[in-house]
């Protein structure tokens, strides 16, 4: 009976659909060129792997998905005009118009028993997760309503659903997850693994207030999380960090001002990170290799092809999962780390004394990084109000929530 309404309904509505097709198809022609459309491998009833068609609306090549959809494609997204090829998925019974909505056929080991039954019906343009949230839900919020869906499956169900589809498609809402463009992958409900943030910046630029900040938000969301900070985060490393950073009689050359921040990093990321992460744990550190890169790297002028190599080495490769780099005007920060000395009674210490010459070159250093890997290093203006500077952080942070 479910495949009979298939089929009635997608040739009753043929010709409205196939019109607006044609047209959706000529606009990303024109806009975007080809390919017009989107394939992808998904996975079907049974698990079985099928092509599935959309329009296209992102364009082609690396980066987020956020950065990739062009304006046309948020409208077709918009009017759901970019699903309409699947019409054709129902016609020829790969897919239905009700079900769970299709995923790439990767996750298919990811799923529980429980959130695998998603798969006992053919997959659908629209679902009973999409009628109650769409992207705006969890992937584990979603996995819920499609086993309801699927344990309590009746024609009524669905034409209660496709009536619900409507009255959505007039209310935008929840297309987007929190200013994402589309979900974020989905790894798994079992032992998923933590973020790793890192703050970087110059001297003065209110890193230690917005981590603050950062850990009390995410807390609000029941994330659990490890701050740590470098050259710091465990008992030795304090050690190394007093080494560095205080004015003994005698001061480190470069090479071994280099290697004592990376024998605190070895040991930060095997004792601290590593393991917070594995165990679901996010962890926020107060600065990461980008310092190192650009306080040895372009302030001391040390070698920056050595500099990654070596850094490579004592992470083991690990590179933070996003980057905030609080960037100040070199007067801004001055003024500030001045205010700070004077309400703290504290003088500066061995590497803030460094000259004008030397932050003015790391300034410079951490923004050539950012347009270099601008995916990770998200750059945010530390000049605003502390509340300015923590909403434009938590833009950043919020996709990958
Ligand atoms: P802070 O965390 O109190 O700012 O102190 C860390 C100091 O060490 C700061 O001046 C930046 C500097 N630093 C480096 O020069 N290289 C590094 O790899 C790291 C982590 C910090």
């Amino acid at each position: 009976m479910k495949r009979v309404l298939d089929i009635a309904l997608a040739l009753l509505g043929l010709p409205v659909w196939l019109p607006v097709l044609l047209v959706g198809m000529a606009i990303v022609a024109l806009t975007m060129g080809r390919p017009v459309f989107y394939v992808s491998e998904r996975a079907g009833k049974g698990g079985k792997a099928f092509r599935f068609w959309k329009l296209r609306t992102m364009r082609e090549g690396e980066g987020a998905d956020e950065a990739r959809l062009t304006a046309t494609g948020k409208w077709l997204r918009k009017f759901s005009i970019d699903e309409l090829p699947q019409l054709f998925l129902v016609l020829a019974g790969r897919m239905s118009l009700v079900g769970p909505r299709p995923l790439p056929v990767k996750y298919l080991t990811r799923y529980s028993a429980e959130q695998a039954i998603r798969h006992q019906v053919l997959p659908g343009i629209t679902g009973w997760a999409q009628v109650n949230g769409r992207n705006a839900l969890s992937w584990e919020r979603k996995f819920e309503l499609d086993a309801w869906y699927v344990r309590n499956r009746s024609l009524k169900l669905d034409l209660k659903i496709l009536a619900m589809t409507i009255g959505k498609m007039f209310d935008f809402s929840g297309i987007n997850h929190e200013g994402c463009a589309t979900m974020t992958e989905f790894e798994g409900t079992e032992k998923k693994r933590g973020k790793f943030v890192t703050f970087e910046g110059g001297e003065g630029c209110g890193k230690s207030t917005q981590i603050k900040r950062l850990a009390a938000r995410l807390a609000e969301k029941g994330i659990e999380t490890v701050l740590t900070r470098e050259p710091g985060g465990t008992v030795l490393n304090e050690r190394i960090r007093t080494l560095i950073k205080d004015q003994l009689e005698e001061a480190p050359v470069d090479k071994c001002e280099l290697l004592l921040f990376l024998a605190a990093r070895a040991q930060l990321v095997e004792k601290v990170i590593r393991p917070a992460l594995a165990s679901g744990k996010w962890v926020v550190s107060d600065r990461f290799s980008d310092s190192t890169m650009a306080y040895q790297g372009y302030g001391r002028g040390m070698d920056l092809g050595t500099v990654e190599l070596m850094n490579s080495f004592a992470c083991g490769g690990l590179e933070p999962d996003l980057t905030l780099l609080l960037d100040l005007p070199e007067e801004t920060a001055r003024a500030r780390m001045r205010q700070r000395e004077a309400q703290t009674a504290t003088s500066a210490d061995r590497i803030e004394q460094a000259g004008r010459e030397f932050h003015a070159r790391l300034r410079a250093g951490f923004l050539a990084m950012q347009k270099a890997e601008p995916g990770r290093i998200k750059l945010v203006d530390a000049s605003g109000t502390v509340d300015e500077v923590e909403t434009e952080i938590w833009k950043s942070v919020a996709p990958i929530v």
